[in-house]
């Protein structure tokens, strides 16, 4: 919807930055020749290491060292610079100094190079903002996407090329891993080849002045090689540009520094509570991203996510130990992961892979004598019958038992099957499992020396097919309406920096948020007037000079009838006259008592996503609790419901004991108070009381 005014043309603008034209970042990925410019002959340099990965990690096409005083490097004829190379080079990594990054990149430009990975420190990340702008400049001029600056290169399976100066022998996988940091992410390279765990892509991010996350997942959204994709962050450029990411594929995010800057900044309740972690996490929501609390938590849901989904809801558990089987039914229970309940088809179905002794309640306990053929037996019928959603298959390493030859046995079991449904597997021993776990791992089973890791790894399987069922919500912006445009208008023009609550109570009534009966008068009687069939009710003075108006005696409440507002009228006025003599009064207002559940709805700004509501049980428990969720603006009524249904207390909003509130006029509220985004600070509605009857904002405030 189009807005009105020049703060809502603005708001959009702010919000949409980064439009420019997609740059292709193919030859990242696919090229036909790689430069890498600072090749060096001293085995010390980091332009050594990664003319030597890119030799050595078996990439086919052209590789050019560039370097201006050896005539060959690596076995490889070197030229002076990128332009006097013959051939054609799709990608070049730089490895020079700062100083000559920029010369570089017009050698990039004059050569038609369209993909540059930039190895160099000493820009953005020290202050050097200049140089990376004229880089940007030259890049957005000449139509070349970068990575960088800051970064310690890319690698891709599928086309052998590792432009990294980190390890050569990475594992191929279905895994792109993106990392803002470089140094962490050459550690997890190690570990990966280590835990066996394959990726097709890494990329590093660095400084991100041009190709950033989103590019990137909207890159291998397309790319058949990337089942998923793993990013680390430790902070977004313009988080609304992040938010308008295409998400095709599941999309892990390992989201690391929580910090409170945005609170800091912040006056109103609403402000205070939002914090930038907090932000992140609702826009994580919102986007329909993974967020994973650890690196070994982020990792495991990327391998499981190259699994099929479940297709239903039952889980089966095939032990050779009961206390591990026992313990795994918890964690079950603790993820709402539901489990097979029915014995005696289990023992129809299974008897013949298990001793008379085994259980063949749901854990299925194939004892401490299952060997590979009863694990390779039990995991095949589990496989293959229909009533069995997912399988779980946990071992304990003891004396009799060969890990190796067991983790054999499932694997057969898991290809035979043609691997239609998802299998996790949890091994707990010493190194002899360890080894079997690996074996695991390298042959597509998520498998992990810990029973909490493999069910959390599962769960993200039901948590990415809730996200794939939610329904795609356009949100626009709506426009507010003109009349309170014009009161917001005004108030600034007087040089305000809030809105008297009359004025805050009737730009949300415009907008649509449901206010109780309310009037404000100048005389007492108007106030007898206005006050007609409002009873009881509240009344609260107004003045611009007042700020705490309890403390000057300036409110009353539950007014039953006219008599009693005519006395309690004249009475407020002397105590307020003399407690604040050099105050201007401007009236009172008067709002009808309402009753229900107290809750809050508020709107702040953070920092990187802009315009951000808030919902949560309010009154006297929103300092306590803090018990609140988040939304970034727009956002429609399907994801305002959200939430409501995020926040931890959210079974009160269902009826709880005699308790009932109006979810409906909760989510206008918070569809509603968007519509002034553009023009205001902050909005806090403390509190929004909702029953049965209703909703309505008692009390509001809106600060410019
Ligand atoms: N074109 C081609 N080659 C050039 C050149 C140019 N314009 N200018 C210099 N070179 C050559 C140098 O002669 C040298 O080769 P040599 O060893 O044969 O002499 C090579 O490029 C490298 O230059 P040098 O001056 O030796 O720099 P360096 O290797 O010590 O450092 C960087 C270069 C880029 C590695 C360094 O500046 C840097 O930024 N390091 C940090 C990288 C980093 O940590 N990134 C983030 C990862 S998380």
């Amino acid at each position: 919807m189009k807005m009105s005014s020049e703060d809502a043309s603005n708001y959009d603008q702010a919000s949409s930055t980064h439009q420019a034209k997609a740059k292709d970042l193919s030859g990242f990925f696919h090229p036909k020749g790689v430069a890498v410019v600072g090749a060096s002959n001293n085995s010390a340099k980091i332009g050594y290491q990664i003319l030597n990965n890119v030799i050595g990690g078996g990439y086919t096409g052209g590789i050019y060292p560039i370097n201006p005083k050896d005539e060959e490097i690596l076995g490889r004829k070197a030229y002076k610079r990128l332009v006097d190379v013959p051939g054609e080079i799709d990608l070049a990594v730089i490895t020079v100094p700062a100083p000559y990054v920029i010369s570089v990149m017009e050698d990039c430009a004059r050569k038609g190079v369209k993909n540059v990975a930039i190895i160099t420190s000493g820009f953005g990340e020290v202050g050097n903002t200049k140089d990376e702008d004229k880089i940007k400049q030259i890049a957005d001029e000449n139509d070349i996407a970068f990575l960088g600056p800051n970064i310690l290169g890319l690698l891709y399976g599928p086309t052998d090329l590792n432009a990294t100066f980190g390890p050569q022998e990475v594992l191929p996988g279905k895994i792109a891993f993106i990392s803002q940091s470089g140094a962490l992410a050459i550690a997890f390279m190690g570990w990966t080849i280590m835990e066996k765990i394959g990726l097709a892509a890494l990329c590093s991010l660095g400084n991100k002045a041009d190709v950033d996350e989103r590019a990137l997942i909207e890159y291998f959204n397309e790319d058949d090689n990337v089942d998923v994709v793993l990013v680390y962050m430790e902070g977004l450029k313009d988080g609304t540009h992040f938010l308008r990411t295409n998400i095709k594929k599941p999309v892990i995010i390992l989201k690391v520094g929580r910090t409170q800057r945005g609170a800091k900044a912040a006056a109103s309740h609403t402000g205070s509570l939002s914090g930038s972690d907090n932000i992140f996490e609702a826009a994580f929501k919102q986007l329909g991203v993974l967020r994973a609390q650890s690196f070994a938590e982020a990792f495991g849901w990327a391998r499981a996510l190259s699994l099929p989904l479940p297709k239903g809801d039952n889980a089966l558990i095939i032990t050779n130990g009961g206390g591990i089987g026992v313990s795994t039914t918890d964690v079950c229970e603790d993820y709402k992961i539901g489990l097979i309940d029915d014995p005696e088809w289990l023992q129809e179905k299974f008897s013949e892979t298990m001793p008379d002794f085994g259980s063949y309640k749901n854990p299925i306990d194939i004892t401490g004598q299952g060997h590979a053929k009863e694990y390779g037996q039990a995991t095949s019928i589990a496989l293959k019958e229909d009533r069995i959603d997912t399988v779980i298959v946990l071992y304990c390493e003891t004396s009799v038992t060969n890990p190796h030859e067991i983790a054999q046995g499932i694997v057969q079991s898991y290809k035979n099957s043609g691997q239609k449904k998802p299998m996790v597997v949890a091994m707990v021993g010493g190194q002899r499992t360890r080894d079997a776990l690996q074996f695991l791992n390298q042959n597509g089973i998520p498998s992990f020396s810990s029973v909490e890791e493999a069910i959390s790894a599962l769960n993200v399987l039901f948590m990415w097919k809730k996200i794939g069922r939610k329904e795609k919500e356009e949100a626009t912006l709506e426009a507010a309406p003109s009349r309170a445009i014009e009161i917001i208008a005004k108030a600034k023009d007087e040089g305000r920096d809030s809105l008297l609550e009359h004025e805050a109570r009737e730009v949300l009534e415009l907008c649509g948020v449901p206010t109780p009966r309310w009037a404000f008068a100048t005389t007492l009687e108007e106030a007898l007037e206005g006050a007609e069939g409002m009873y009881p009710l509240a009344m609260k003075i107004t003045s611009k000079d007042i700020i705490h108006k309890t403390d000057v005696g300036g409110v009353e409440l539950n007014i039953k009838d006219a008599e009693e507002l005519r006395s309690k009228y004249t009475k407020m006025m002397q105590r307020v006259s003399e407690a604040s003599p050099d105050a201007v009064i401007d009236g009172v207002n008067l709002i009808q008592m309402v009753s229900g559940i107290e809750c809050i709805v508020g709107m702040s700004q953070d920092p990187q996503f802009g315009s951000v509501v808030m919902f949560g049980l309010g009154g006297v428990f929103v300092e306590a609790l803090k018990d609140v969720s988040f939304r970034v603006v727009p956002f429609g009524p399907k994801e305002a419901a959200c939430l409501i249904q995020d926040i931890k207390t959210t079974k009160i909003f269902d009826g709880f004991r005699g308790m009932k509130a109006d979810k409906k006029t909760i989510v206008q509220t918070l569809c509603a108070i968007q519509k002034i985004a553009p023009y205001v600070k902050e909005v806090d509605i403390n509190p929004l009381v909702t029953s049965e009857r209703g909703s309505c904002a008692v009390d509001a405030r809106i600060i410019l």
